[in-house]
Formats: structure tokens, sequence, C-alpha cells
């Protein structure tokens, strides 16, 4: 009896005194385990009197209830004691200063399509997508090319699988949307445009990449002819380039076109050159049922890497591939 109020008083003093979970699972072990002090306690009932041993075994369970409540309540207010110091640890400043993020940009190459798109958007062309991945067809056949023609030689191209390469230049859209108009999808007149990837198997050097950029137009309409055209193209470059840019044409070669002409912007005291243009050859339009009595049209094509290497001075073509962040970052966000 003594010896169980001994333990018992013992205990609660040890309980009230563990500062933490830890210390509360040794005193508890001390006291309940199973070779704890209560247990020791239900071992010496065999060495009792047997008239005293059922009150004494009341006893020694009821020390341990009360033992086992006293424990859950220390360990409930401990936890919560723990809980609330590590919240306090690991707060949160929301007031310090952020780590500073790295504006996101657009590529130079990006920034001057997004332009160029505008520029002929709002001369009124609509803006269609073509494929990188295009049918020999229409990169070549459609476009009035004879049969072993040279130029096809000019614009070596990758050659994907029998009658499909990686499209040389994007007049390759012209048949696609003549086609349109075949079947009735489309209606003249027709002002296209389009902006994208071409690929030519060719010597990279600095003006020159197996992997570039054009952006094409078309127009066909009543009436059509070389003063429409010069009249767009110098818009455009306007738009482009500023007011005081001039524009020159010089005749050239294409088979697609009839005349056909080279396109140059006045530059710094000389002429740059950014691509060909024409009136659409009448075997074209022809091909698809166009009345060539009545209706004419005009085209042209430019190289789009030209455009930022004059406009910010990049002497090689190959930086815009590269993607090396000390050059891109040079460039304006917008
Ligand atoms: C053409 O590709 C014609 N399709 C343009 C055209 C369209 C003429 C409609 C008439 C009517 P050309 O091969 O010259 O033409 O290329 C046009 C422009 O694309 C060039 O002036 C140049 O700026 C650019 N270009 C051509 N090849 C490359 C290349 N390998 N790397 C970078 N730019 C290139």
């Amino acid at each position: 009896m003594e010896n169980i109020q001994q333990i018992l008083d013992e205990a609660e003093r040890a309980i009230a005194q563990a500062q933490s979970t830890t210390d509360l699972q040794v005193v508890e072990t001390h006291y309940l385990g199973r070779k704890g002090a209560i247990g020791q306690l239900l071992r010496q009932l065999g060495s009792l009197p047997p008239e005293q041993r059922p009150q004494f075994g009341q006893q020694v369970n009821a020390a341990r209830e009360h033992l086992e409540r006293l424990f859950a309540e220390r360990r409930a207010a401990l936890e919560q004691a723990e809980l609330a110091q590590r919240i306090e640890a690991e707060r949160l400043d929301i007031t310090l200063p952020g780590a500073p993020l790295r504006p996101a940009r657009l590529h130079p190459l990006t920034l001057t399509m997004q332009r160029v798109k505008r520029a002929l958007i709002g001369l009124g062309f609509e803006f269609v997508d073509g494929y990188d991945l295009e049918r020999f067809e229409y990169n070549f056949g459609a476009l009035n090319y004879p049969d072993d023609h040279p130029a096809m030689d000019e614009q070596n191209s990758f050659h994907i699988a029998p009658g499909y390469l990686l499209r040389t230049q994007t007049t390759s859209i012209q048949g696609r949307v003549f086609e349109q108009l075949q079947r009735g999808e489309r209606s003249l007149p027709l002002r296209i445009a389009i902006i994208g990837r071409c690929y030519r198997y060719e010597n990279v050097d600095a003006t020159h990449s197996h992997t570039f950029h054009q952006v094409d137009a078309f127009m066909v309409d009543e009436g059509v002819g070389m003063a429409h055209l010069k009249g767009v193209l110098t818009q455009f470059a306007q738009l482009m380039f500023g007011a005081e840019v001039r524009v020159r044409f010089r005749p050239d070669f294409f088979p697609f076109v009839e005349p056909g002409v080279d396109f140059a912007i006045s530059w710094k005291g000389g002429w740059l050159e950014l691509g060909g243009a024409g009136l659409i050859h009448p075997n074209i339009l022809e091909r698809y049922g166009i009345d060539t009595e009545r209706y004419s049209g005009f085209a042209f094509g430019l190289g789009i890497e030209r455009i930022p290497m004059l406009q910010y001075g990049v002497d090689d073509l190959r930086l815009f591939l590269e993607n090396d962040l000390r050059f891109l970052e040079q460039f304006p966000l917008l």
C-alpha cells in the first residue's frame, strides 16, 4: 500500500517534470513498460497472503489506470507545445523581398516575324499556315518549274521520303491556296500571306543557313500590276524600316513570276536585297482555272533573318540559331 502510493507520487513528479515527448516516453517506459515499476508490483502478488491479493490487485490496476491518464494528458500538452514551437521556428517572413525572376523574352526572330505580320495584316493580307514537310509538287511543280529546271538544284533540299521534302520556299503555299479556290473554299480576290521556316541544303556561312525563315505574300484580283506590287512593298518597307526608306526593283528570274524582280531597300548608303517578287506567271493562274483575261496577281517572298541583321547590326545569322543567352538578352523585350 505504502509502496504503491510512493510509486504514484514519484511518477507524478516525473511526469510533471518531463519537458518533451521524448523525456515523457522514457518515464512512461520506466513505470508502465514491461519491466516497469507497476509490473513489478503485480509480480509481488504471488508472495502475499491469499486474502490480501484481490485488494492489492485492484489497487495496482487503479494506480496503472491513473498513471495512463496522466501520461496521456501530459503527452497531449507536450505535443501541442512542440508543434507551436516548430511553427514558430519555421515561420516564413512574407515581407522579405523575393528572389528576382528573370523576365522571359521573345527571340529576335519571333519579334521580327510579329512585326512583319502586323505590317502585312495592316495592308489587308490574311495569314495562313503551310507545312514544313511539303510535297515536291507544291514546292516546285505547282510553281511552274519545268522538270529538271536548274533552279531546283539551287534550292536543293532535304528529301525526306519519295515526293516529300522540307520546303525550300514559303511560296509553296500558292498551289494549296489555288486548290482551295478551285474547290470553292475560297473566292477571288485573294490576299494571302505566310511566314515560316524554310530549309535548303546550303553551305552554311554568315548569311546562309540550312534553316531560315521566309515571308511570302500574294494577291490576285482584277487588274493587278507591277504598280500594286511596288506600292505594297514600298509601304511594307516603310512600316518596317521607317518613312525615309527607299526601295529598288531589278529584273530577276523566278519560274513562277513574269516579270520577275529582286527587291532591295536603301540601307546605310547602299542597297540591301531582301528577296524576290513579280507578277504571278499566267501559266500558274490558268492551271488553276483562273481567267487570266480578267485576273492577275503579284507575289513576293523575303528572307526574315536579313531584317534583324540589318536593324540590330548582327553580322552572322548563325547567332539566331545558337540560343546563347548572352546574345539573345541584348534584344528588346517587346
Ligand atoms: C525565293 O525563295 C522565292 N520564293 C522568292 C519569291 C517569292 C520570288 C515570290 C518571287 C515571287 P530566293 O531563293 O532568292 O527566292 O530567297 C528569298 C530570300 O530568302 C533571299 O533573298 C534571302 O533573304 C532568303 N534566303 C534564301 N536562302 C537563304 C538561306 N540559306 N539562309 C538565309 N536566308 C536565305
